[in-house]
């Protein structure tokens, strides 16, 4: 009865290594050079901006500003962004984006873009 608290403690211990050895890799993979990320903004307020509006404020597609984004999942987001919303006009992605540039849009997103 005394070992299982312990055991617990060290399962749990062992989770939050992984998921800061996670995060770590992560935020890592998030940053791209200058021009790489000028031309996701570009395509950002372009072509997303094209259905959810140029400050992301929703149009065709739902708004997109942090206070929709800050409390989801970035992964979740990012998902929807590569495999687009079957039967809804927003479209699939992943023929143009890789998961580390959607997630790098989700991560605009959630801070807000500025004006
Ligand atoms: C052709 C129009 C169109 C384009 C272009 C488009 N979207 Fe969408 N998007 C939509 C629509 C419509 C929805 C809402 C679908 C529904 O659930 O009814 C949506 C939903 C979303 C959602 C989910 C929002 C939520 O609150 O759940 C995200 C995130 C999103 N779009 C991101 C993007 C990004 C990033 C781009 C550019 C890379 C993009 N969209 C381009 C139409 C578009």
């Amino acid at each position: 009865m005394l070992r299982k608290p312990r055991a617990l403690k060290m399962i749990a211990t062992i989770f939050s290594i992984i998921a800061i050895l996670i995060a770590i890799t992560t935020t890592q993979s998030r940053a791209f050079d200058s021009a790489h990320e000028a031309e996701l903004l570009n395509l950002l307020v372009q072509d997303c901006g094209s259905c959810h509006g140029l400050t992301m404020k929703g149009g065709l597609g739902s708004a997109l500003l942090p206070e929709n984004m800050i409390e989801r999942d970035s992964e979740f987001l990012a998902d929807i962004i590569l495999e687009g919303i079957p039967e809804t006009p927003m479209p699939p992605w992943k023929s143009q984006l890789s998961r580390e540039e959607a997630l790098w849009i989700v991560e605009k997103l959630k801070q807000g873009l500025k004006p």
